[in-house]
């Protein structure tokens, strides 16, 4: 009996832990810890962060013979302490960008390379089965941004190349994936040239469009963009098919009450694993706002509490009785 209630117990805590990654060869369990990760490629990779690292980068002229020192644009510097705890930081650069741009400066036609797109790599893959890309591609393809594929839309747009790291199924501090989620949005809703570069529409004006939401300022630092802007699908952790805005959430008790939609999207992974040890309760309970995860665990265990005492009676009410009836026939 015991030995089966351990096994139980170890196949439940066994499904608990996120299934890691086997990549094509590569270390089967990266190192998370950005400090102590060392990447197979760091030396290799320099050649390219000497330029690509910083604002600053230089190149000997060789035709003056003169050193030249030039301005890296904004949009070219990749910080690596930002690569080495993406996602993909067991990377050398040249894995998805010719070899060719080990030379300076580069030739004109490496412009024109061919990207990989995430299916290409993971598309068919069990080993990342648990993100389910298929479905995520499947919905993404249903969403808004799909349509600016022409203008040069794609899944690089949210999950930045060099910087993309997963989030929500690993976090801490729920504060901080939200504020990595929206980012990851405002990188062109707050940004027009960005937006720009993939519409002809009018600047939009967040702040104005969300000034039915109180506490605006509030809102985005407890929500995630995604949650009123999505349609969530049961099968993925992070719902991909973002709507026009006509069919965005804004009513308030969506969120507002007992069964708040926020138990299956924001809350999803937490509510499975965390909602027990109040760990949510300290962000989403505020007395007058109850969002639905309202279980305090200290009235679950004076209630189990309770029931244990119940059973005790009645089994020594049972246990009286029957040594009554003995006493009788005896
Ligand atoms: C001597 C400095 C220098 C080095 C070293 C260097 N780059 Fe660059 N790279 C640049 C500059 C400057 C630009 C922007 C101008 C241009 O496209 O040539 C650039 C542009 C790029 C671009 C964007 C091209 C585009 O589509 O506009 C890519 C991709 C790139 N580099 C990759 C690399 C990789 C990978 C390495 C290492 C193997 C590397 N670079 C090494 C200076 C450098
Ligand atoms: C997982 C694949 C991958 C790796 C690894 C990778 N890149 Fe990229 N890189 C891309 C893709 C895809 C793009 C185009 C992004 C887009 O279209 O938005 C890109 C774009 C760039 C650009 C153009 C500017 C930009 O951000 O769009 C530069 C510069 C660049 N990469 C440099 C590097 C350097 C330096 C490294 C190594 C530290 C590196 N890349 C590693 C996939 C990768
Ligand atoms: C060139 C192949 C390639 C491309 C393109 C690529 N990936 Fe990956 N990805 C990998 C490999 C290999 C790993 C495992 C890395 C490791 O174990 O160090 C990985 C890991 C991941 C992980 C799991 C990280 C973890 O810590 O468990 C996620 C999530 C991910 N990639 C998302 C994406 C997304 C989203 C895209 C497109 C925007 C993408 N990948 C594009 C090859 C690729
Ligand atoms: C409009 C922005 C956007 C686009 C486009 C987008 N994603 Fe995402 N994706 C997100 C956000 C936001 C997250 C949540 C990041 C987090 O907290 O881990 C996410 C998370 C993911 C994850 C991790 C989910 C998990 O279970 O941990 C994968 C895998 C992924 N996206 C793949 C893709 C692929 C493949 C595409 C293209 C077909 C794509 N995404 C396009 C915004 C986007
Ligand atoms: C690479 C830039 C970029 C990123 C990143 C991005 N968007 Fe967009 N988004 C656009 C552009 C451009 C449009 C306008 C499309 C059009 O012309 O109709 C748009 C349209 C929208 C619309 C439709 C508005 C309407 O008029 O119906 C919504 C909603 C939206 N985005 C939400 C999001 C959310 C949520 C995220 C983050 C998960 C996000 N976007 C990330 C560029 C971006
Ligand atoms: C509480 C729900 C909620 C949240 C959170 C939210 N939105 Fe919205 N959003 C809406 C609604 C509802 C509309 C439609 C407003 C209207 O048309 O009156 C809208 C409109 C928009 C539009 C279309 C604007 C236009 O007029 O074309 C964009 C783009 C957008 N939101 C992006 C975002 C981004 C980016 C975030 C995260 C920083 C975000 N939203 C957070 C509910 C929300
Ligand atoms: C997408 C979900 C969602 C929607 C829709 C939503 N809220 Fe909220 N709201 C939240 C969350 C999450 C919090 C943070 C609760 C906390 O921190 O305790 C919050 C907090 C609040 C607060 C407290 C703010 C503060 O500073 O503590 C008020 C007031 C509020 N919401 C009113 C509204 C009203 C009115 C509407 C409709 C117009 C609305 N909310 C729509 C999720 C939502």
């Amino acid at each position: 009996m015991k030995l089966l209630f351990t096994k139980v117990l170890v196949f439940i805590s066994l499904s608990l832990v996120p299934s890691i990654s086997v990549g094509s060869g590569r270390a089967v369990v990266p190192d998370r810890d950005p400090v102590t990760y060392i990447s197979p490629f760091q030396e290799e990779n320099l050649n390219c962060f000497k330029c690509h690292g910083q604002e600053k980068y230089e190149y000997t002229n060789e035709l003056l013979g003169t050193q030249v020192k030039a301005i890296m644009c904004l949009e070219h510097i990749i910080k690596s302490e930002d690569f080495y705890a993406s996602n993909h930081r067991s990377f050398s650069c040249t894995d998805c960008h010719s070899e060719d741009y080990s030379i300076f400066p580069h030739s004109g036609e490496l412009r024109m390379e061919l990207k990989y797109t995430c299916l290409d790599c993971h598309g068919g893959d069990d080993t990342f089965s648990s993100f389910s890309f298929e479905g995520i591609d499947a919905d993404y393809r249903e969403s808004v941004h799909f349509k600016l594929e022409n203008d040069g839309f794609s899944c690089w747009k949210c999950h930045d190349p060099h910087t993309y790291r997963i989030s929500i199924r690993e976090s801490k501090n729920l504060k901080e994936t939200i504020l990595y989620n929206n980012n990851i949005c405002l990188h062109c809703h707050s940004d027009y040239s960005r937006f720009h570069l993939l519409t002809d529409r009018d600047e939009v004006n967040l702040m104005k469009t969300h000034d039915w939401l109180p506490d605006q300022a509030s809102h985005f630092r407890s929500i995630r963009c995604i949650e009123c802007h999505t349609r969530i699908n049961d099968s993925i952790l992070v719902a991909h098919q973002v709507l026009s805005k006509d069919q965005a959430v804004k009513l308030c008790n969506e969120c507002h009450s007992r069964n708040s939609m926020l138990m299956v999207s924001l809350y999803k992974f937490h509510s499975k694993e965390q909602r027990r040890d109040g760990f949510l309760n300290g962000i989403i309970l505020n007395e007058s706002y109850v969002i639905g995860a309202n279980r305090n665990s200290y009235l679950g265990n004076a209630s189990m509490l309770i029931f244990g005492i119940v059973i005790l009676m009645i089994l020594i009410h049972i246990i009286f009785r029957i040594k009554r009836n003995k006493l009788k026939e005896g």
